[in-house]
């Protein structure tokens, strides 16, 4: 399958979808943080590029209902943040997957199909993570375990720590890649 990872600077999810022998590309307007196929641009101009599935994670800063406190004032900045969301959305391609945290995008756009945790792939640790499918089944579960630390939360000040928080968890690229390879797709829309 050709594989657009979009707004991925990690190269995770990309870097997954690889190991199980797919075409697969990450776009992001920042350099890829590890060696493979990267498109480093606006996505939107590779979206009618012909792609069979799409992972995307878009920008959360103006959405997150985390950040609501801040919301006042920012009502331009959201609704481009939720028009680059509908535009990933609308994408002409069969199967598309959009993640990100508890977000305007359901009360403004739909609402989520899954919520997932990383104490259900592997990783005992809570960030609440929506996922907005379409001719995709809901992830299964991997690997519950134990933890239900706030990591993320903790982290200390730094130029970085938007980064750190926002990779995607290995065990959540690791399903996606496994689960999500053989879809007939046109079968879910
Ligand atoms: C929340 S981060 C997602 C990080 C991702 N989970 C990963 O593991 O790399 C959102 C990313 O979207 C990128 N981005 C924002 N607008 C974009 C655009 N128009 N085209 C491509 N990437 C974009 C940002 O540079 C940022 O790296």
């Amino acid at each position: 399958m050709r594989v657009l990872v979009a707004c991925e600077f990690s190269g995770r999810v990309r870097d997954a979808f690889i190991a199980r022998g797919h075409d697969a590309i990450s776009c992001d307007l920042l350099p890829s943080e590890r060696p493979g196929p990267h498109y480093q641009g606006n996505v939107r101009d590779i979206l009618n590029d012909g792609w069979d599935l799409m992972v995307a994670h878009p920008p959360c800063t103006h959405l997150a209902v985390s950040g609501r406190r801040w919301f006042k004032g920012k009502e331009a900045l959201q609704s481009e943040a939720l028009n680059f969301v509908r535009a990933l959305m609308n994408a002409p391609i069969f199967r598309i997957a959009v993640e990100n945290p508890l977000s305007l995008i359901s009360s403004q756009i739909r609402p989520a199909d899954q919520l997932i945790q990383p104490w259900q792939f592997g990783h005992g640790e809570l960030k609440a993570t929506c996922l907005w499918l379409r001719g995709l089944p809901k992830l299964k579960p991997t690997c519950i375990v134990p933890g239900r630390e706030s990591r993320l939360h903790h982290l200390s000040p730094g130029v970085d720590r938007w980064k750190e928080r926002s990779r995607t968890y290995p065990g959540i690229a690791e399903a996606m890649a496994d689960q999500w390879s053989d879809c007939p797709g046109a079968l879910f829309i």
